[in-house]
């Protein structure tokens, strides 16, 4: 069976683009591999955090992975600073990726484009990412489109740690959605929906009530054509609630199109609004279930064992392999 690996930052809301890019897959996924999902923390510290708020994000993440579907009985949900081999081992591929590389690296040039002070973590962000991946041997990671480049990275600093030292990372490959890859900011439709963004009627978050949803949804920006075809270059706006109605509903954009031949915006908005509420809702009543109970915890205690079993033998494997220590008899 083959492994895959992926991690969500608990860095603020989780919104419907992460959910339709990553979680929503990750579902689909679990009964066909052997799959790691993890709350990828120590990433999230790249940027300032709030510590009892981070905490809370922490566990918020942890619900919302289980409420869209990840059965723990199938795949192994864990936070990342409760395994401690993910901080050795990014060291470890930290001292082999190059500056020049990681400066490179488009988010590293978006996160800290025009900022006075920048940690260091967030230039050395894709090396611990490598190690998430590369500890678990994972083959495929499923992620939206805006992490390609951190996989390629990963895929780089793999191969040169397995010429340089010893031949022990399997190289993985990025899964990365047909449609839906990357969701599309509801205010400015050139850019992908983020967490981070000012505008709160930009994103949807996945904890959103349905009023919000159908406001923001509403409020959309589109083009002043009136009519629902697809064409990302002209009407972007259209076309990202295109792809968002035709994930979340399981119908083609071409079904959707012919659908809405003749018919104005304002039915398609609402349409596309209940849709979205059509899927968050069952999400939002386990969740709640969810943050109230002790199984969150039970199920995250039982996720860092296995994960740190697996993982702090790969930690030794690169030690070894780069003479780090004594010899292990
Ligand atoms: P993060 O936390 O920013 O996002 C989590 C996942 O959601 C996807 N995503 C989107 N997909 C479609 N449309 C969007 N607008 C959108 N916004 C976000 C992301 O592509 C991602 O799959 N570096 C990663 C976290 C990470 C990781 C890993 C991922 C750390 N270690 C190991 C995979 C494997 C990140 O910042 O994702």
């Amino acid at each position: 069976m083959q492994t895959i690996f992926s991690g969500i930052q608990p860095s603020g809301t989780i919104t419907l683009g992460n959910y339709i890019g990553a979680m929503k897959q990750f579902v689909e996924l679990q009964d066909e591999f052997n799959c790691y999902f993890c709350i990828v923390d120590e990433h999230a510290i790249t940027v300032p955090q709030d510590r009892l708020q981070l905490r809370q994000n922490t566990r918020s993440l942890a619900a919302l992975y289980l409420a869209s579907g990840i059965d723990p009985e199938k795949a192994t949900l864990f936070i990342q600073s409760e395994v401690p081999a993910h901080a050795q081992a990014g060291w470890m591929l930290q001292c082999i990726a190059y500056i020049g590389e990681l400066e490179r690296m488009t988010q590293f040039k978006d996160k800290s484009a025009g900022k006075e002070a920048v940690s260091a973590g967030l230039l050395t962000y894709p090396p611990l990412m490598a190690a998430d991946i590369l500890l678990y041997s994972a083959d495929l990671v499923p992620v939206g489109e805006d992490q390609k480049q951190h996989i390629e990275l990963t895929r780089d600093l793999a191969e040169r740690f397995n010429k340089k030292y010893n031949d022990i990372f399997t190289i993985p490959e990025a899964r990365i959605p047909k449609v839906g890859a990357r969701i599309m900011s509801l205010q400015d439709p050139t850019k992908k929906m983020s967490k981070s963004d000012a505008n709160q009627k930009g994103f949807i978050s996945m904890l959103d009530t349905p009023k919000q949803i159908e406001k923001k949804i509403k409020s959309a920006v589109t083009d002043s054509e009136g009519i629902v075809t697809y064409d990302k270059e002209n009407k972007p706006g259209i076309s990202n609630l295109l792809s968002i109605y035709s994930i979340l509903a399981n119908k083609s954009i071409a079904e959707l199109e012919q659908a809405y031949e003749g018919k104005g915006y304002g039915d398609f908005k609402a349409d596309v609004a209940q849709v979205v509420i059509n899927a968050v809702e069952p999400i939002q009543t386990r969740y709640n279930e969810l943050m109230e109970s002790s199984e969150l915890d039970e199920i995250l205690d039982r996720g860092a064992e296995k994960a740190n079993l697996v993982a702090s033998k790969m930690v030794k494997k690169m030690e070894n392999a780069m003479g780090l220590g004594r010899k292990r008899r």
